[in-house]
Formats: C-alpha cells, structure tokens, sequence
C-alpha cells in the first residue's frame, strides 16, 4: 500500500525547514467510565517526534457524538480530557476552546495545542472541503495518526488531505502493518473468535472471516444465535431472532470450521454461579452466561495448533467474577503460545481488550480501534487510509 509514512515525513521535515507547525488527527474519544489512556499512548511517539524536529503541535480530535447544538454541553468538550493527556504525555498541553473560525492561526504559541471537539463543527462529519480547509490553516503539514476513526469520511479525516501535505503517523502506521497480518499473507492455521452480543454488528467481519480463517471460534451471545439457527433450543438466553438466516447462511457458505459451544454456564440469574450444563441439557428458565468446560477446552486445542488469532468481542459476560473462566482460561493460553513465538495475536475492540485485562501487552497486538478494526478486517478500504494515499499520488514530489 502507497502511504507515505513517519520516516517519509521526517525526511520531508528535514528538507522544508520552513515548516513551523504540525496538524496531527488523532483520537481522543477516551471512554468515560473507566480511565483508558491507550488512545494517548498509542499517539505519544508521533507526537514527540514531531516536537523532536522542532515542530509545534496542533491536535485535533472528536470526543463522543456530540451534535453542533451540543457546544453548550460541557460533557462533550475534549477540555475533560486535557489533564489526562498532559500526564500521559509528559508535556503541558494546552487547551484552545475558541472556534477555528474566531481563531487566529497566528494567535497559537504553544508547543501542544489541542483544539476543542471536532464534531462541534458541522462540516466535520459532512467531510466538507471549506471544513477541511479551515483546519489545515492551523499548520503546514498534517500527519493522521487515528486509525480508529479512518472508517469515517470526515473532514479532519479526509479532507484536510486535499490541503496538506499528509503523512500516516506511527501508530497508524503500525495498525496497518499488524492488522494486515490477518488480511494477507497470512501465517496459517489461522483461528478467529469472534464473540459479543450481536450477530448484527459483525456480519461483514463473520462473512470475510469464514472465507479466510481455517478456524472461527462463535461465542458469547451471538452463538445463541447460531444455535438457535441449527436448531438447539437456548431457553432464556439471549438471541437475535431477526439474525438467525443471516447466522444459517454463513454456517453454510463458511470455508473455515466453525466451532460454536457444545456447553455452557447457565443460570436463572446473571448474580447467581452458573453450573456447567451441555447444550441440549440446559434447563427450562435458565440463561448460558459463558461457555463451558468442554467448549473452553477445545477452543484451546485450536489455540495450540494455530499460528495466527484473531479475537475481536467477548465469550461470555466477563465483567461477572462468576463469568469470567473463559475469558481467563483462553487469554491465558494465548498468551502462553505468543510467548512461546508459535503465535501471532492480534486483538481488537474496547470490550474484548477490557476481557484480557493484566494480559494486554503481553498480546502481539492490540489495536486501539473498535469500528475501524472491524472494517478493516473484513477488508474494506477505509477512507482515511484511502486519503493518505491518494495524497501520495497528488502532492508528489514532496520538494
Ligand atoms: C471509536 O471509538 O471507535 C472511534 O473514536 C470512532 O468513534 P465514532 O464511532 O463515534 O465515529
């Protein structure tokens, strides 16, 4: 893929000693129920490298889904999330809340700005040319280091590349190259889980995966689904009744071997301990809350033949102590194979990351992104990406 990358824009830097400031997307949009500083991290490296060269740093980012109303609302201004970059950072980060149309490019001093929410602004989400425009008089080069928002034609996204000369950032950069090893060139045999709730919001990536994998591990509720699709009765549990064709289809067109759960922990109640029933033995009134010992077990023989995993969603209802063996049990094993060298593992989603809780950096690879992995993975051209390589056909030579 043609995309012009950190080393490219350091050269670049190097050879325009003109440049003063550094437009840089990346994505704050930090969850505000528990403090997840990865999105930070996951920046840091660009960010500094930039400073490094002797640039100025203009950040922009979106938090939540705010709508241009919204601006009043305290609850969606980046301002809640400055200290906490600062820290993560190591740097004073200045924050600007005046609007980019009131502002004065010229007016920022500071070495680390962050601008307020890009969704305040109308023609973010409508990625419009004027918008992006806007934003790429706050510098003379722009790096795009989110690649959890590069499934958006947003202006800051897009946009803004058709101004600037434009670069992937590092951590964007790594995304691609990790995520990739599940795309092509891929190491085999290659497993996938596949959990959480919905079939719905993962038919793209259960479609593709089904094609490439050699093993598709369902689980969590959306197995219920599958099941019910095969005819098992699940009783209370939780199923997509509107999902169960789409579910029989893939069974049925699936070039990997799917294996979904032959037992369960079932209860009446979430708060209750489950007991370890099999699949047609789950009594009247009960709810499976993870997979059993069985199905655990051979979701790990799986683990220990594989080279390559792919784990996007979660098992069972983890965040339940007397739900969460699964989730234990397979991490665990993962990670024993990944340090072992026999195994590449790339995860990805907020929820399933949250599932492996103490073992995430022991993982090959997690990605910071939710929406943008899933597209990814099932092997869309996500429009942030696409800028920044069209970008690399228009804006060349770069000097
Ligand atoms: C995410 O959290 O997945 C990204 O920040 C994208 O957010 P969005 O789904 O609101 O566009």
């Amino acid at each position: 893929m043609l995309i012009r990358n950190f080393v490219d824009f350091k050269k670049f830097a190097s050879q325009n000693s003109q440049l003063k400031r550094c437009v840089i997307r990346v994505d704050f949009n930090l969850p505000s129920d528990v403090v997840d500083l990865s999105r930070v991290y996951a920046v840091k490296d660009t960010i500094l490298a930039v400073i490094e060269l002797g640039l100025d740093v203009v950040l922009i980012s979106h938090y939540k889904r705010p709508i241009p109303e919204d601006v009043v609302n305290e609850k969606f201004s980046l301002k809640n999330v400055v200290n906490d970059v600062s820290e993560a950072l190591g740097r004073v980060v200045y924050f600007e809340k005046t609007s980019i149309f009131d502002l004065s490019p010229e007016s920022i001093t500071s070495p680390i700005t962050l601008m307020e929410n890009l969704r305040f602004y109308e023609g973010e989400t409508k990625n419009d040319a004027e918008f992006g425009k806007r934003l790429s008089e706050f510098g003379d080069v722009y790096i795009n280091d989110a690649f959890s928002v590069s499934h958006r034609s947003h202006a800051s996204v897009c946009a803004i590349t058709e101004y600037l000369p434009s670069f992937a950032g590092i951590s964007m950069q790594r995304e691609i190259e990790e995520l990739s090893k599940v795309t092509s060139n891929i190491s085999r045999p290659f497993m996938a889980i596949v959990g959480g709730s919905k079939v719905s919001s993962k038919i793209e990536v259960l479609k593709q995966i089904s094609q490439t994998a050699d093993y598709l591990v369902i689980a969590g509720a959306m197995a219920n689904t599958f099941l019910t699709a095969q005819g098992y009765n699940l009783k209370n549990s939780m199923i997509e009744s509107e999902q169960i064709q789409t579910a029989a289809e893939i069974l049925e067109k699936s070039r990997a071997q799917i294996l979904l759960p032959v037992d369960f922990l079932a209860a009446v109640n979430i708060r209750e301990n489950g007991k370890n029933y099999q699949l047609t033995d789950i009594p009247d009134g009960f709810s499976c809350f993870d997979i059993g010992n069985t199905s655990i077990s051979r979701v790990t023989q799986i683990i220990e033949k594989s080279r390559t995993l792919l784990w996007n969603g979660a098992l069972g209802a983890f965040e339940f102590s007397n739900f969460n063996t699964s989730s234990k049990v397979i991490t665990k094993c993962i990670v024993e194979h990944v340090k072992a060298s026999e195994l590449v593992s790339i995860v990805g989603g907020g929820e399933t990351v949250a599932s492996i809780g103490e073992y995430k950096n022991d993982m090959t690879f997690v990605s910071t992104a939710g929406g943008a992995f899933l597209e990814f993975v099932a092997g869309y051209e996500l429009p942030g990406i696409k800028a920044l390589c069209d970008c690399w056909v228009k804006q060349q030579p770069l000097n």
